[in-house]
């Protein structure tokens, strides 16, 4: 019983030294030195439970193995203790560590949301932007085939334009060799324009008389046709009625001749000078008008005469109706 008693009373002593090492602020820096004393002061209290047990020892008999144990057990409290220590110390250390943590991953849970949300806004983005992508892809595709149509439109109407570059080149070196041939025709225009002011103009028409019946003579006697109706270029004389040339030329002459009297010859000699060129006649036997004309074209040198002689024997008739009319003109000078 004895020995019982003593041996709680080591345990309340063992209880109680872990109770000051629990609740004791022990820093890391002076653990070593306060696990010390406190070794000093469990000594203390086992000498002291020894005494008691000393004193009892007379009827209790104990063995000294008990004490070693309880020494050896001591020691190994005392080590549980301090590793204890070092745990709890490494729990804090822990613990500050875990907050640390803790704050992080809150942190980064916030981060975490927020750049879900922000994924969430991207991803609207990405699928407008990916619609637009697709619409775009197919205005790309169907600008493509218009540019694709016109490239071929645009070969065409260049292999066109080149054709017609030629055709416009031969065009421009055919205007120049009429341009050329147009100056020079100009120029020969010019001249025949000049050669044509230069160029005498002869024309006349006269009508005989007034008066009514002119012959018969028993000899020729030139016709004066007095009644001028033209004579440009006063070639025509109408108080002789003779016509002289004014240049060498192709002239046209012509003229008509009317009868009154009944019963008698009507007719003229037409003469280039002295040579008699035509004799134009009738017989008035109807008793009433007649008449004969002609035409000739005469190569005159200038100053060749041109006139109309009464046939002898004959007469011819004119009066206000303008019957007998001789006309002649230059065709063209030589
Ligand atoms: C982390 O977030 C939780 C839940 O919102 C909160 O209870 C805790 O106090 C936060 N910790 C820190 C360190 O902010
Ligand atoms: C005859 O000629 C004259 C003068 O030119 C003219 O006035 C007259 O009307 C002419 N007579 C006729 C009938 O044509």
């Amino acid at each position: 019983m004895r020995s019982a008693a003593v041996f709680l009373a080591l345990l309340l002593c063992l209880q109680w030294t872990w109770a000051q090492g629990e609740s004791g602020e022990v820093t890391g820096t002076d653990a070593e030195t306060e696990g010390g004393n406190r070794q000093e002061e469990v000594q203390f209290e086992i000498q002291g439970v020894r005494a008691a047990h000393d004193q009892s020892s007379s009827q209790t008999n104990i063995s000294p193995d008990i004490w070693a144990e309880l020494k050896e057990l001591r020691d190994m409290a005392i080590e549980q203790k301090v590793e204890l220590r070092n745990s709890k110390s490494k729990i804090e250390k822990l613990e500050q560590e875990n907050a640390v943590l803790e704050s992080r991953v809150n942190t980064s849970e916030n981060l975490v949301e927020e750049l879900r949300r922000e994924n969430m806004v991207l991803e609207t983005r990405m699928s407008s932007s990916e619609n637009e992508v697709a619409e775009l892809k197919r205005e790309n595709a169907a600008t493509q085939a218009r540019l694709t149509a016109s490239e071929s439109k645009n070969a065409v109407l260049e292999a066109r334009m080149s054709s017609y570059e030629d055709v416009v080149k031969t065009l421009q070196r055919e205007n120049k060799v009429l341009e050329t041939r147009m100056s020079s025709s100009e120029n020969e225009v010019a001249e025949l324009k000049r050669e044509n002011a230069d160029r005498p103009k002869v024309a006349f028409s006269a009508g005989l008389t007034d008066a009514g019946h002119v012959g018969p003579f028993n000899t020729e006697i030139t016709l004066k046709f007095s009644k001028v109706f033209t004579n440009i270029g006063q070639a025509y004389n109408p108080t002789t009625g003779i016509f002289t040339a004014p240049v060498r030329g192709v002239y046209y002459f012509r003229f008509t001749l009317w009868g009154g009297r009944p019963s008698a010859w009507m007719g003229a000699y037409l003469y280039h000078n002295e040579k008699k060129m035509t004799l134009s006649y009738d017989y008035n036997d109807e008793h009433t008008y007649i008449s004969a004309s002609n035409a000739l074209i005469l190569q005159l040198e200038k100053g060749d005469v041109v006139y109309l002689a009464l046939y002898p024997g004959s007469g011819v008739f004119d009066d206000s109706f303008n019957r007998t009319i001789f006309s002649g003109f230059l065709l063209f000078a030589l």
